[in-house]
């Protein structure tokens, strides 16, 4: 099918997620390991498509959940590490082994299943998780001298690395917030590893862009996208999005005061008013919770998306906007002329997060890359 019949697209700009990869690789101090997160389909953006332009700028390790992420990317010729983060039962244990996938294992039963596996003769490499605060995935501290004791008789599975994950990265400033507390919970726990050659990882995007932290190694996700993670507002940084999200206005509806716009009625006309219908709705991933909330952009101008969003549409009302008519091109992310409108101003105003957005992004929205900078 051509990306191009209908006329709501996503453009991805991979020369914009590369700059924000150096950034952030510049921002991790004394650490080489920068581990671009590709779960989710790199937040929506195309895990592939991440993965090959990440590899041409010499990235080498990748981070997934799940392990169908990682044979993906391997399928379509990935190579380098693929960390998997996500528990497995025997039959994906078998997986892991055959596409070399990288597992972050948080329990000894996914490691003895691992270890069982491995053919005679050759060692799998493993990353460990710790739990030191936000109580999903993780060893906790009481299972070290398990661990210790297993990889020591265990000759089929060779420590790789350890890492934790930080629930409140957005605290780093404060020395007695929970990021403080997880490190030195992370730094005792790395006391029982041999350091020389384990790789140790830790900061997500809001740690790596609070500069505070220097010999840990980094999995940034969502500040890749270039979407600011929850940080202090006095912090500038540099990053620049990489999705953008186009459409255009399909038709229009003179629509008269008083009347109403779209279901349950939930948007009246205080004047005689020109409704645009553009073709992006909830199952584009564009959020319900924005309705009557948020805006897009015509014709440089910010127009407020007014009535319930649709499945297969969503109203704004173009009143006023000089040569506003069917055709127009409408941005619902990005820029057009001076007038912006980004992730974080629709997931404010749809009382959620960056990720939620740009993860939800749905299958029947084309990517389109790019390599050309903004
Ligand atoms: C284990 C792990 N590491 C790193 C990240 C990346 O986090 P962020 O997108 O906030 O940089 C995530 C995402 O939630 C994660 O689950």
């Amino acid at each position: 099918v051509s990306s191009r019949i209908r006329p709501s697209h996503a453009e991805i700009r991979l020369s914009n997620l590369i700059h924000n990869y150096r950034y952030l690789r510049d921002l991790v101090k004394n650490h080489n390991f920068v581990c671009p997160m590709l779960k989710a389909n790199a937040y929506g953006h195309g895990d592939i498509e991440c993965a090959r332009a990440l590899s041409q700028v010499g990235v080498h390790d990748f981070g997934v959940v799940l392990i169908e992420e990682g044979i993906r990317l391997r399928e379509e010729g990935i190579n380098g590490t693929i960390l998997v983060f996500a528990g497995f039962d025997r039959e994906a244990a078998g997986e892991v082994i055959k596409y070399n996938l990288t597992p972050v294992v948080s329990t000894l039963d996914d490691l003895k299943e691992l270890a069982e596996q491995v053919p005679a003769g050759t060692s799998h490499r493993v990353h460990l998780k710790f739990n030191t605060g936000m109580n999903r995935l993780g060893f906790s501290e009481e299972e070290i001298p398990n661990l210790l004791r297993f990889f020591k008789e265990s000759t089929k599975l060779q420590l790789a690395g350890i890492c934790t994950h930080l629930f409140q990265a957005e605290d780093s400033f404060d020395p007695k917030g929970n990021t403080q507390i997880q490190l030195q919970k992370f730094e005792k726990i790395s006391g029982n590893f041999e350091s020389g050659a384990i790789v140790r990882h830790v900061l997500s995007s809001s740690a790596v862009c609070s500069q505070k932290f220097s010999g840990l190694g980094a999995r940034p996700g969502i500040a890749l996208y270039g979407a600011r993670p929850a940080l202090n507002k006095d912090i500038q940084l540099n990053l620049l999005p990489v999705m953008s999200i186009k459409s255009r206005v399909e038709l229009t509806q003179k629509v008269k005061k008083h009347e109403t716009v779209s279901y349950g009625g939930t948007w009246t006309a205080k004047q005689n008013s020109l409704i645009g219908v553009v073709p992006f709705g909830y199952a584009d991933g564009y959020p319900r919770s924005a309705s009557n909330k948020s805006f897009m952009i015509v014709k440089g101008r910010r127009v407020p998306v007014v009535g319930t969003v649709c499945m297969d549409y969503t109203m704004v009302d173009l009143t006023g906007v000089p040569y506003a008519e069917a055709g127009a091109e409408v941005v619902l992310l990005g820029q057009q002329d001076e007038e912006s409108y980004f992730v974080e101003d629709l997931a404010a105003a749809s009382g959620t997060i960056s990720y939620e957005i740009l993860t939800r992004i749905s299958s029947r929205v084309p990517r389109i890359y790019s390599h050309e900078a903004v």
